[in-house]
């Protein structure tokens, strides 16, 4: 809405771009010449090959493949021919073939382990098959993700294969939003969600099958799950249980299933030519992007995935790509550009599973999410940056980052495996043979080992499962994040002194959020303003993305959104005005424009706060509101939650948190980035680690209040103030400045 619709260009303009684009390559050595046929590599994008796999695209292969890209595309076929279509493409998996004895093993076997490659069919095809001999007369049978994405892609996929409208027997179930019906009998979710339906049905009575699927992610929910359903399997003889995961770890889930079987489901795949760079890469960012360039222009067909860290990287890749190939004119062939991670609209997503029309090239520009929970077909070039982000978190200090990360070995093998899944391919991993070798672990830590534990904990406790030190899982978290998770969870009320639920804990395992929210809602009761909590709570877990700031236009979008902060109460405050301003003006699509606010996440929000306010009538919170008249009380209460989040003015000028005396900063994006003087004291939403820590969401707050609400953490003492006067924000940052650099 807010890009400005280019005007048709001049022949003169289009020549111009064609010689930017040449001089560009010029300037870097030619590193991709237009001209040529030949894929040149220099410096340091060179790559060598690694000699083990051999390659050969050949010809045959290729027409084949052109035949297959022009049937594909062709005319809007029939529906009934589309449905015979649809029935052959699921003959032609390599699932389908061991049909018969995977339903022979399932029968055999209570718990099943199943391996096979990325791409066989396990999401798609086995959940039907065991639904088509009868399984889901006798119970639903349910099917677990790590991600929400493919969770919900693959619901779609199955209903469109079934033919049946998604939501009534084939759906999805993924936080804040439930797809499902009381005829669902084919249920995809998320593994959170499958852990929180076991706080309702601790016996999964409803479902006679279970499929634990992506088990090799090893994500910290899977990680409980599995020692929950192992529990299940034990008292219900009549579950049937199946662990799937890509070709890694077999024999590890086997032998935690007590000894389960393994059934293999032999793939199809092709060998891929792995490629290094000779040297390491100084911005993976432009190597990706002239490696997909070079592949682009010297390459034989077949498209294109590439692996980044996030959003961010997409976008910008996605920008840069468009920039150098819109020149290019009509001797190269079109390159179609499809992001995917995450947080991009559904209807978006679904862009990267259209087939390529002939001619045509797709480049699918990627997170790890393309590793192993989507398969896209067409795939024959993988270029592997070699990074992924992964939580870590410090329970010494409390504070939990997404770092940039090398990947594991283990990760770079399923990456360059999605080349080779309709022919032989290439993957260029944009790092060295040596890198390779000795600085990517061999496997990924999982998550239980390395995040905080506390949401999880104050499941377990609800469930009933009180010693968790001994709990049977599969790899032991630190005992370290346990003692960390029980003593937050007691600092927040949740669990007394004996390490017990209290009934305060057992309301906040209600609402499908962190315990910090769920206690600061809980809280607005005591200050009248739980509506008001609500709607932040719905706000900080919309996503980041509430405020639109296009770059052509970033200082009407700040001006926009220092509006909200008129009034005080930091960035929550801001976010609250937010919603109510959009819900004064009926919701409206135009309100958002003109305020630079994210109209989809301003809906995502909507239906948030309508979950929250069901999750009230649950528990039986009344909500209450002051309005935006009672600033401090609502400040009080989000405080409630999140006063472990606390930091405090140093006479450096720079913010330390008050318990640890961490150096942090206040985010870039917040409201309170750009004030005059800034507040002595702040309670903020997380610490996000990017260059530096930053504080994410703040608003200032008042000592004494920390004294009222978690008189058990603090103690007058840390609350001192040694500095008399506010300090102006000049001084402060010059004093930053200098700690900076140091001469
Ligand atoms: O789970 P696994 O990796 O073994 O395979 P799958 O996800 O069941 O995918 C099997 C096939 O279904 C893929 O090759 C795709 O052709 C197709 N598929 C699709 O078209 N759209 C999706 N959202 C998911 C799968
Ligand atoms: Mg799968």
């Amino acid at each position: 809405r807010y890009r400005e619709e280019a005007e048709p260009k001049t022949e003169q303009e289009i020549w111009d771009e064609r010689q930017t684009f040449r001089a560009v390559g010029k300037k870097k050595k030619s590193r991709y010449d237009v001209d040529s046929s030949e894929y040149v590599f220099e410096d340091h994008v060179e790559f060598v090959k690694s000699a083990m796999l051999s390659k050969g695209v050949d010809d045959d292969v290729r027409r084949d493949d052109e035949k297959n890209a022009a049937s594909s595309s062709s005319k809007p076929a029939a529906a009934v021919e589309a449905k015979e279509v649809l029935a052959e493409t699921r003959k032609r998996l390599p699932v389908f073939a061991y049909r018969t004895e995977f339903l022979e093993a399932v029968a055999d076997n209570q718990v099943l382990v199943v391996i096979g490659e990325t791409g066989s069919g396990k999401t798609t095809q086995l959940p039907q098959y065991l639904h088509e001999v009868g399984y889901s007369k006798l119970g639903a049978i349910g099917c677990t993700q790590p991600r929400r994405v493919a969770a919900m892609s693959v619901a779609a996929r199955v209903s469109k294969e079934m033919d049946v409208v998604l939501g009534r027997e084939v759906g999805y179930s993924i936080r804040f939003e439930d797809c499902t019906s009381k005829d669902t009998i084919l249920k995809y979710m998320t593994d959170g969600m499958l852990l929180r339906e076991f706080l309702g049905e601790p016996d999964l009575g409803s479902y006679s099958v279970m499929m634990i699927d992506e088990a090799h992610e090893r994500t910290l929910h899977t990680d409980v799950l599995f020692g929950l359903i192992k529990d299940v399997a034990r008292f219900r003889e009549d579950i049937k249980i199946i662990i799937s995961s890509a070709t890694m770890n077999a024999d590890a889930f086997s032998t935690y299933f007590d000894d389960a079987a393994i059934f293999n489901i032999p793939g199809r795949t092709y060998d891929v030519e792995i490629l290094y760079t000779k040297a390491p890469e100084a911005d993976y960012l432009d190597a990706a992007v002239v490696t997909v360039l070079q592949t682009h222009i010297t390459q034989p067909p077949g498209d294109i995935l590439v692996f980044f860290t996030g959003q961010e990287e997409i976008e910008a890749a996605d920008e840069i790509l468009h920039e150098r190939t819109k020149g290019l004119g009509s001797r190269i062939k079109e390159l179609i550009i499809c992001p995917i991670y995450a947080s991009l609209p559904s209807e978006m997503q679904a862009k990267i599973f259209e087939p390529t029309p002939p001619g045509a090239r797709k480049v699918v520009l990627g997170t790890n999410i393309a590793e192993t929970s989507l398969t896209i077909d067409g795939i024959c070039f993988v270029i592997d940056a070699g990074f992924c982000k992964q939580k870590t978190y410090n329970p010494r200090s409390g504070v939990e980052s997404l770092i940039v990360t090398p990947i594991s070995q283990a990760q770079a093998a399923q990456r360059a495996g999605r080349a080779g899944r309709t022919r032989p391919g290439t993957c260029f991993r944009l790092y060295t043979a040596w890198a390779y070798q000795h600085e990517l672990e061999e496997n990924t830590v999982p998550e239980i080992q390395r995040t905080n534990m506390t949401s999880v904990v104050l499941m377990l406790k609800s469930l009933g499962i009180h010693d968790l030190l001994h709990f049977d899982f599969m790899d032991p978290p630190p005992a370290e994040m346990l003692v960390r998770a029980l003593e937050q969870l007691y600092a927040l009320g949740a669990l007394n002194d004996r390490g017990e639920l209290t009934k305060l804990g057992r309301r906040m395992a209600e609402f499908p959020c962190d315990p910090q929210l769920s206690k600061s809602i809980l809280v607005g009761d005591k200050y009248g303003c739980v509506a008001e909590t609500i709607t932040i709570g719905a706000m900080l877990s919309a996503g980041n993305a509430v405020f639109h700031r296009p770059k052509d236009r970033a200082v009407h979008a700040d001006n926009a959104r220092m509006n909200f902060a008129r009034g005080g109460g930091g960035d929550h405050l801001a976010l609250l005005r937010v919603f109510t301003e959009w819900t004064d003006s009926d919701y409206s699509t135009q309100w958002c424009y003109e305020n630079y606010v994210q109209a989809r996440s301003m809906m995502r929000a909507r239906d948030i706060r309508d979950q929250f306010n069901l999750l009230c009538e649950r528990v039986e919170l009344e909500l209450s509101t002051v309005g935006l008249s009672d600033v401090q009380a609502v400040q009080k209460a989000v405080c409630a939650g999140y006063f472990y989040n606390t930091a405090k003015l140093a006479s450096s000028g720079e913010y330390k948190t008050v318990k640890h005396h961490h150096t942090v900063f206040v985010h870039p994006s917040s409201v309170l980035a750009n004030e005059d003087v800034m507040p002595r004291w702040l309670c903020f939403h997380e610490l996000a680690f990017t260059t530096k820590e930053y504080m994410r969401h703040v608003f200032p707050i008042e000592p004494q209040w920390l004294i009222e609400i978690a008189p058990h953490y603090y103690q007058q003492k840390e609350l001192v103030d040694a500095r008399k006067h506010k300090m102006p924000k000049s001084q402060g940052l010059a004093a930053a400045a200098a700690a900076d650099n140091p001469r």
